[in-house]
């Protein structure tokens, strides 16, 4: 599919997942392929006018990291234009508008879904940052304010108009924040709503069925995964594959996500030093370890790791505690297998059920309210 002018080599977007979507979890995620884009958190347009040094780092890239989108908030036309222009000036390939972010800090100042309530404002805003920059200007929202306003299909035309180059919506409102199922026809009304540009469909995406299904039933021309992405990291791989042949490959073995968990902490510790960098891979190493099987003492004591020294000693701890749940060939016994992820929102008729969300839960902390 294309955006614009860039074609891409799939259809498979990795969605914003502010903390976490960062330089070396987006270049661990390439290096395993099938990922045709990746999006940075959400940065604040004006930080990033004022070279906040934080800002600066949520934009830091590679020639590696390509195609990126930088995703921006703010309400501010003026700003959100000059922002666009640093991003194009810094080599990105597209800028992103973030129009579904839920949570206060964001809405109170008109920014993320706030703007799916004012569609005039909204469009003069874009039209103001396309008019600026020669790449892509896209945009991520929700299916509305609330069940009540249903806004997105009416927003994508209007942005449309306004010059976006494409649209990713994830499918539940800003009142449902991450509970309830995603709704693929609310996602297909946004599909019929626009003439020409690529509809991208985001929510509960945790297997490639899941995302053959979205594409089937809503009609967009891409997939983006956020959650999903922190379970397998494999999952743009084996969903780029199924897609294309109908084949569904294994989900990787224990040793592969243990090389894979050791080249993204080698990452962290690369991009924010060995100081910062173990203290802040605790909170990215407990998603790997859900798929470890037992994997109680890893969790707690990779909570603790204070240098790259403490992450050898806790993985190799791990490694021969687990042995005592593994047959003669190191493989799990069967009893202790994790069951196979399964498909979310396909679970329970046509939209889901309820209980399709816990498979992918939201981490603890502030972000609980995205
Ligand atoms: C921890 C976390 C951080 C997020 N940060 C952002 C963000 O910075 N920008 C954004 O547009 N959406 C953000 N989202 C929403 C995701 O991009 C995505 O739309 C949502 O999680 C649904 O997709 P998923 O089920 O594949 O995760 C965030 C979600 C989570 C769980």
């Amino acid at each position: 599919m294309r955006i614009q002018q860039i074609e891409l080599d799939s259809n498979l977007f990795l969605s914003p997942l502010a903390g976490y979507t960062n330089l070396p979890m987006r270049m661990t995620l390439r290096e395993l392929g099938g990922l045709g884009w990746a999006t940075t958190d959400l940065v604040n347009a004006r930080s990033l006018i004022e070279r906040n040094p934080t800002a600066l780092k949520l934009v830091e890239s590679c020639a590696g990291d390509r195609p990126l989108s930088i995703q921006l908030f703010g309400s501010r036309p003026d700003e959100m234009r000059d922002a666009a222009v640093i991003c194009e000036e810094m080599g990105a390939q597209a800028v992103d508008i973030n129009m579904g972010c839920p949570v206060k800090k964001v809405t109170k100042i008109g920014g993320g879904s706030a703007m799916m309530t004012e569609l005039s404002k909204t469009a003069d805003l874009v039209r103001r940052m396309v008019g600026a920059v020669g790449i892509p200007v896209t945009a991520k929202m929700r299916l509305g304010w609330d069940s009540e306003n249903i806004t997105a299909p009416d927003l994508a035309r209007v942005l449309e108009e306004a010059g976006v180059a494409a649209v990713f919506v994830h499918g539940r409102t800003r009142a449902q924040g991450f509970s309830g199922a995603v709704s693929l026809a609310g996602i297909r009304a946004v599909v019929e709503a626009v003439r020409s540009i690529p509809v991208i469909g985001n929510g509960d995406v945790t297997t490639p069925e899941a995302a053959r299904r979205m594409l089937a039933e809503t009609g967009c021309a891409g997939v983006s995964i956020g959650r999903g992405a922190f379970y397998d990291p494999w999952i743009f791989r084996r969903t780029e594959h199924f897609l294309r042949t109908g084949e569904l490959l294994p989900e990787p073995g224990f040793a592969e996500r243990i090389r894979v968990l050791r080249r993204h902490f080698e990452r962290y510790c690369d991009f924010y030093g060995d100081a910062r960098g173990p203290r802040l891979f605790r909170k990215v190493a407990p998603w790997y370890a859900k798929r470890f099987g037992p994997a109680k003492p890893f969790k707690q004591r990779i909570l603790t790791i204070e240098s790259k020294a403490d992450f050898e000693a806790v993985v190799s701890e791990y490694l021969s505690w687990r042995s005592a749940f593994c047959d003669a060939s190191g493989e799990l016994l069967p009893k202790y297998r994790p069951a196979p992820m399964s498909p979310a929102f396909s679970r329970g008729g046509a939209e889901g059920g309820p209980s399709d969300r816990d498979s992918i839960p939201v981490p603890r902390g502030p972000v609980e309210t995205w």
